[in-house]
């Protein structure tokens, strides 16, 4: 397993977004939508440095089992919040294949909300097929598979403050 990002790395970027999205959102309070599990160390950090109002709720979803995406997303828990004519931005911690954000996206806009953002960590931008452009992207990456920082191999090593590559050894152990 190896160092990938810093954990002041990673702290110096999330501000800056923060930074981007507080200027943008300046007049209209946006609910964070947080895609679980991966998201929630993001979402605290990125919700501590925002200079602007915001509300926060918290979407379940899953389709990984290991390292490999299972190919169907399902629905484990769904928003709360009224979202109807609401900013949104869905706070990821990574979009790999794609999958699972064109499938957050297209589900959230069947309520009508006046904008959906997208805010990402990482970006695996070789091998993710989407619709759209994210519109805040910490860090563009290679197609390797990470940890740390809320992201997890087999639900493990969510703590950890950095960002690693895990190595095939570390995947098949
Ligand atoms: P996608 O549907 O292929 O874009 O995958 C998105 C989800 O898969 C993310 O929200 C993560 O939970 C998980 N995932 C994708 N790549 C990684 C990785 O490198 N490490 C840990 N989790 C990952
Ligand atoms: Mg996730």
């Amino acid at each position: 397993m190896k160092e990938f990002l810093s954990e002041q790395a990673i702290r110096d970027r999330v501000r800056e977004m923060a930074a981007e999205i507080s200027k943008d959102y300046s007049d209209h309070a946006p609910i964070f939508v947080g895609i679980l599990n991966g998201s929630f160390i993001f979402m605290a950090d990125l919700l501590r440095e925002l200079t602007v109002d915001s509300e926060v709720d918290f979407l379940k979803v899953s389709s990984y089992d290991g390292t490999e995406s299972s190919g169907t997303v399902h629905l484990l828990k769904d928003i709360s919040a009224e979202i109807t004519g609401r900013d949104i931005i869905i706070v990821e911690d990574i979009i790999d294949s794609g999958l699972t954000i064109n499938f957050i996206v297209r589900r959230l806009k069947e309520s009508d909300p006046s904008s959906v953002a997208v805010a990402t960590l990482l970006f695996k931008k070789e091998v993710a097929q989407l619709n759209f452009d994210p519109d805040y992207i910490g860090f563009t990456i290679p197609p390797d598979f990470v940890v740390g920082y809320g992201l997890d191999h087999n639900q493990k090593m969510r703590n950890l403050r950095n960002i690693c590559v895990l190595d095939q050894e570390d995947i098949a152990a």
